[in-house]
Parts: structure tokens; C-alpha cells; sequence
């Protein structure tokens, strides 16, 4: 809900066909400003008209600021180096969620729900067993997710009162099922999750342990997953966030809306790109690693190749959740002794390139998160249609917050842009018999 306290006294003046109306300007806490034009049509007749909903606020938020031309990005106002630095995703996920840092105790109850919500209903277990072989796992992870409702009905009408509950079992069961659906893939056996390890430790041996090769969980590979998570924990109004609210705004219930936020991560030019950078490298790598032939191609007008990894709708400077995994990732491929990686070697160079190039700097196009994320997701292991359901397991505590905000805000109305229209103007039916292929 809009406080009052961020209404100005100011007033933003428009005029249409020479009569002049006054519409209230909004400040936020960080000062970014807005006209509100909630008043706009019912006073003017006219709408806005914003593709791509490149200059309108859906909504005001106190989860996460960003800014796009420093390079900011804050949850819940705790710059996001500090967070990545000293926390535990579990911890994060709750300040999202919460809007404050758990003490111990807060955070060891919040342990003990993931725990204890770790498991699948064994009859949606059986649902793995219906897809093919290579089904793609954001394909699973949506149907799954959208499927819990099914299974655990009891809380939905009332979601408020049981929100610690839902986001908990949400957040323990998709990374459950997330594990799941690679061990399915595989055709291998199950691996059930444990209480004695943590979040990120739980993931990975659910992923890699084997009855016939032992899997011991490495620090190295838990930290670099943490820090990962974190970093994809929320990012304001993005694609699959706006969707969650979307959705949720016709009052769907928490597991359906997360199900479409899912489908919308899964898109090449949102979550799905950090699968398609490791193939854009691997390309390179294959074709004989010659880079500044894919940064011609980007500038070409003509060809349709974009350097993926690169660009951002918001920021127009570096994003800083790739300056601090572009650190990760050396620091992980050296303890884990892969320092050499080619795909890594092609990636920094790539970058460098880019960053002095002419068409880059005019259009402020900088690596994004997605960027060397994948090189640290593929030393680790995991494989890489796996990518995009790493990113939506670090997404979920943010998109579980925005849906909670949306829901307990009496500003919300149902999602329902409108529209400029321009088609035919109303014309008379013509029956069947009397149509002619040159009518139209
Ligand atoms: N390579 C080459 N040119 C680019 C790129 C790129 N990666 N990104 C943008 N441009 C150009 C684009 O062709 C356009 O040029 P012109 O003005 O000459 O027509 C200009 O830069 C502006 O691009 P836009 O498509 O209008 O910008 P947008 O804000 O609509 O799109 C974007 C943002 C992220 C979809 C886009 O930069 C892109 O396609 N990047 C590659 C895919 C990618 O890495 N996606 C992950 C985004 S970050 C994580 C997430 O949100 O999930």
C-alpha cells in the first residue's frame, strides 16, 4: 500500500487537448520517482501506452531496490556483497521473506520446518516416472510445483496466517523435487533428503551420492552454491516475479502462482540464459575459440545472434551479482583445481573485448548474472538443463515474498493491463456463402 509519506506535495501537470490536469508525484524511500497515473483515465480518458512495461511501476515494494545505473542492489536494504559475503541462503531466504535477519533461534526453527517438509508425498513421486527420459526438468519442477496443491490443500484458503509453513514446505520440497528430476533423468535411484545437512549440502547429495560410489559433499562446492543462491534470491520486478504477482493477483493459490513464475524464468532471454551462455561458450570452444567472431555477429543488425550473458533491462552499468560470481568462479575453479577451464578462459576474454568495444559501450551492455554463473554450476556438476532450475530454486524465497506482499496489500487489484487497439473498425458480417478470397 502507498504511505501517504511518499506522496509529494508536488504535482506532475499534463495537458490534453488544451485542458490541464494534475496528477500526484510519488518518491520512494530511495528516491526513485514516480507520476501517478491511477487517476489518469478516469479524469482524461487517455491510457499509457508502455511495451514491455519499460517505465511503469506495478506496484510499490519494501523488498528490493536496485539501481540500475550504479549498480545497487539491496534486500530488504543489505547490500547484496555484504549478504553474499557473510550469510547462509537459509538466511537470506528469511530476511526476504520476513523482512529482517533471524537470530539464531529464529533461523534454527526455520531449519527445523525445512526438515521436516524435505519429503514428497510418495504418490507424487511416482508422477517422475511418467515423463520421458529427457524431459526438460523446468518442465518437471512447473507441473510438480503446480501439482502441490493437490497434495497439500489444507493451508491455501488462509495463507497469511500459514505463510512460514507454505514458503518452508515450498522451499524444502522444490529443491527436493529439483533433485529428484535429475536422479530421474538418470534413471537412478532416488536419494532422500536428510535433516543433519544443511540447505545447499542437502541439495547436493540428493544430486550426486551413489550406492556405488559414495558421494562426500564438498565446502568448496556447498559455499559457491550458497553464495549462488543468494544471489538469485530476488531482483524486484523481473519477468518471472511480476508473473508470480500476475497470477496471484486473480487470488491463485501460493503453488500455482510459483508454478507459472517458473514457466516464465524458463525463457532464453530470462533464467534459461544461463544455459545458453555455457552453449554459446562451448560453441566457441568447439569451432576453435574464436570469440571476436561472436562479438561481430552481436553487432550485426542482420543476424539474429545476441552475446547471451550480456545486456540487462535495468542496469545500465555493472550488475553486481556478476561481479561478485566472476570472483566465485575463480576462486572455485582454482580450489577445485580447474583453474584452466577453456570455457572460463573464453568467457573473460569475451568480456574484456566486449566491454571496449564501441556497440557495447553506446548501448550500455554489460555481463549479466547469467553470465559466469554456468561455469561455476558445471564444475560443481551439475549438469546444464539443470541451470535454469538453479536459478529458480535461489528465485523462489524472492518470489514467495513479492506474492505475500501482493496479497496482504489492499492496492492490489487483479492484473489487467489494457490496450491501444488497431484493428479493423466494426464492419458488417458477411455470411459464408456470400465470402470471397479477396475480401479480406
Ligand atoms: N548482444 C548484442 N546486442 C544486444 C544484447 C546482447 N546480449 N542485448 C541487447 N542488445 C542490443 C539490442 O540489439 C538493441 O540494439 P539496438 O538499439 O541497436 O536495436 C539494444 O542493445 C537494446 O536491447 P533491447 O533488446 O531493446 O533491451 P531489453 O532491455 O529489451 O533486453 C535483455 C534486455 C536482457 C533481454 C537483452 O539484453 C538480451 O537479450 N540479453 C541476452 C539474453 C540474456 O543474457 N538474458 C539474461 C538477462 S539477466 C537475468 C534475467 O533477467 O533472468
Amino acid at each position: 500500500m502507498l504511505d501517504d509519506k511518499y506522496v509529494t506535495e508536488k504535482k506532475v501537470e499534463i495537458t490534453i487537448d488544451g485542458k490541464t490536469y494534475y496528477l500526484p508525484m510519488v518518491v520512494g524511500s530511495e528516491g526513485e520517482k514516480a507520476v501517478d497515473i491511477r487517476s489518469l483515465r478516469a479524469q482524461t480518458g487517455c491510457i499509457t501506452l508502455d511495451s514491455g512495461y519499460m517505465n511503469t511501476g506495478s506496484c510499490c515494494s519494501k523488498i528490493t531496490f536496485l539501481d540500475g545505473e550504479k549498480g545497487i542492489l539491496n534486500y530488504r536494504g543489505y547490500r547484496i556483497e555484504d549478504l553474499a559475503e557473510h550469510c547462509s541462503f537459509i538466511e537470506v531466504a528469511y530476511l526476504l521473506l520476513h523482512g529482517y535477519l533471524p537470530t539464531v533461534g529464529e533461523l534454527n526453527y526455520f531449519g527445523q520446518l525445512l526438515a521436516k517438509f524435505a519429503l514428497l508425498h510418495e504418490d507424487m513421486v511416482h508422477f517422475f516416472d511418467r515423463y520421458p527420459p529427457n524431459a526438460h526438468p523446468m518442465s518437471i519442477l512447473s507441473s510438480m510445483v503446480g501439482s502441490l496443491v493437490s497434495f497439500y490443500p489444507e493451508m491455501v484458503n488462509n495463507p497469511l496466517e500459514n505463510i512460514d509453513l507454505m514458503a518452508s514446505r515450498l522451499l524444502s520440497k522444490l529443491r527436493t523435487i529439483a533433485a529428484f528430476s535429475y536422479r530421474k533423468s538418470l534413471g537412478h535411484p532416488l536419494v532422500y533428503p536428510r535433516h543433519d545437512y544443511s540447505y545447499c549440502a542437502n541439495f547436493l547429495n540428493m544430486m550426486f551420492e551413489s550406492p556405488v560410489r559414495p558421494y562426500e559433499v564438498n565446502p568448496v562446492e556447498v559455499a559457491a552454491l550458497n553464495k549462488l543462491l543468494i544471489l538469485h534470491g530476488d531482483h524486484e520486478q523481473n519477468c518471472s516475479t511480476s508473473t508470480v504477482r500476475m497470477v496471484g493477483s486473480a487470488r491463485v493459490n501460493l503453488y500455482a502462482s510459483i508454478s507459472a513464475g517458473i514457466s516464465a524464468l524458463w525463457g532464453p532471454l530470462h533464467g534459461g540464459a544461463n544455459q545458453a551462455v555455457i552453449e554459446m561458450l562451448e560453441q566457441i570452444h568447439l569451432k576453435g575459440g574464436d570469440y571476436k567472431k561472436y562479438i561481430e555477429r552481436a553487432k550485426d543488425p542482420k543476424d539474429s545472434f545476441r552475446l547471451v550473458g550480456f545486456g540487462h533491462r535495468v542496469y545500465k552499468s555493472h550488475d553486481p551479482r556478476s561481479r561478485i560470481i566472476k570472483r566465485a568462479c575463480d576462486d572455485v575453479l582454482s580450489a577445485m583445481n580447474m583453474a584452466s577451464d577453456p570455457l572460463l578462459a573464453i568467457a573473460k576474454e569475451l568480456e574484456e573485448v566486449a566491454l571496449k568495444d564501441e556497440y557495447f559501450i553506446e548501448r550500455n551492455l554489460y555481463p549479466n548474472v547469467d553470465f559466469y554463473s554456468g561455469i561455476i554450476y558445471r564444475a560443481i556438476g551439475i549438469p546444464m538443463n539443470m541451470f535454469t532450475v538453479m536459478f529458480a530454486l535461489g528465485r523462489l524465497p524472492g518470489w514467495i515474498a513479492h506474492w505475500k506482499e501482493m496479497w496482504d496489500d489492499p492496492d492490489t487489484r487483479i492484473g489487467r493491463p489494457r490496450q491501444i487497439y488497431t484493428g479493423p473498425c466494426q464492419r458488417e458480417f458477411v455470411s459464408i456463402e456470400e465470402r470471397k478470397l479477396g475480401d479480406r
